[in-house]
């Protein structure tokens, strides 16, 4: 297939087409992933769990994620390439966010990924006008997970939901081409999803309206050793082979079947 481009993917977002996501975090899982059609491949702090062991994505820093970033580039041919900015490296101001992003962007990302509400709109202005793509990150945002008391549901009530809004208006407005949204009620990213028309959503744990989904890549596999959260499917049961287990996921993201709202969503 041709490279994924920033264009193809507001393509895809126009014509209602949907965004496969995973993530990866290697040269053999991402020469794998663009093999089975995933359109994008995130190489997220998430690492910092299912590579490193920590119970938090908090102890990751900006070298670790060039670090898998490179990998994954040296192997990926098609997918589009986000790459996560880690915890305190884009928090200081707009300088040091472009400077971490430099850093991404030269490993072989083609985009990178910043969580926050509100106040990253700036940022993420300051990084679009400069050529760097971004893809902003909304809800549960686990680099917070402290403030916010545990990894939950956000946006529940009217004022969380009001504020979520809020949020996704202004990263719009800044510019950002993609927005995860983790752990949203599936009603209120439906409804995002529908008014935000210049951003993608996608979604993890909110519901299958999203314009598009990620998951972990070992979480969808069936090999994190922890209870996994409700939004998880894992592929790899029934399915012969990792790749199988990942073209499903790409097929099930694309006609909709994943995820199902009775059991993924909330
Ligand atoms: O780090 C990560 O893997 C992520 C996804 C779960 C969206 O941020
Ligand atoms: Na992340």
């Amino acid at each position: 297939r041709k490279p994924v481009t920033l264009l193809k993917l507001r393509e895809m977002h126009a014509s209602g087409e949907k965004i496969a996501m995973l993530t990866g975090y290697d040269a053999t899982f991402g020469k794998v992933l663009d093999d089975c059609g995933v359109d994008c491949i995130l190489v997220g702090d998430s690492l910092g769990m299912v590579l490193q062991g920590h119970t938090s994505t908090l102890p990751v820093t900006l070298e670790h994620m060039a670090y898998h970033v490179q990998c994954v580039a040296r192997a990926n041919r098609t997918a589009w390439l986000i790459g996560d900015l880690p915890y305190g490296s884009y928090h200081e101001d707009v300088q040091q966010a472009y400077r971490s992003s430099c850093a991404l962007m030269q490993a072989g990302a083609q985009m990178v990924k910043l969580e926050g509400g509100g106040w990253t709109a700036p940022v993420v202005e300051f990084l679009v006008a400069r050529g760097i793509p971004v893809c902003a990150h909304v809800g549960l945002t686990p680099q917070s997970v402290h403030a916010l008391g545990g990894y939950r549901v956000q946006g529940r009530d009217d004022a969380g939901a009001s504020r979520l809004r809020q949020e996704c208006k202004d990263l719009q407005n800044a510019g950002a081409t993609l927005c995860v949204f983790e752990m949203v009620p599936a009603a209120l990213a439906t409804e995002l999803t529908a008014e935000l028309k210049h951003m993608a959503t996608i979604g993890i744990g909110a519901g299958r309206n999203c314009a598009g989904q990620v998951l972990v890549l070992h979480d969808m596999l069936g090999i994190t050793p922890f209870k996994l959260p409700r939004f998880v499917r894992n592929f790899m049961d029934g399915a012969p082979s990792v790749q199988e287990a990942i073209r499903r996921y790409v097929a099930a993201v694309k006609d909709g079947s994943f995820p199902d709202d009775a059991v993924h969503a909330y």
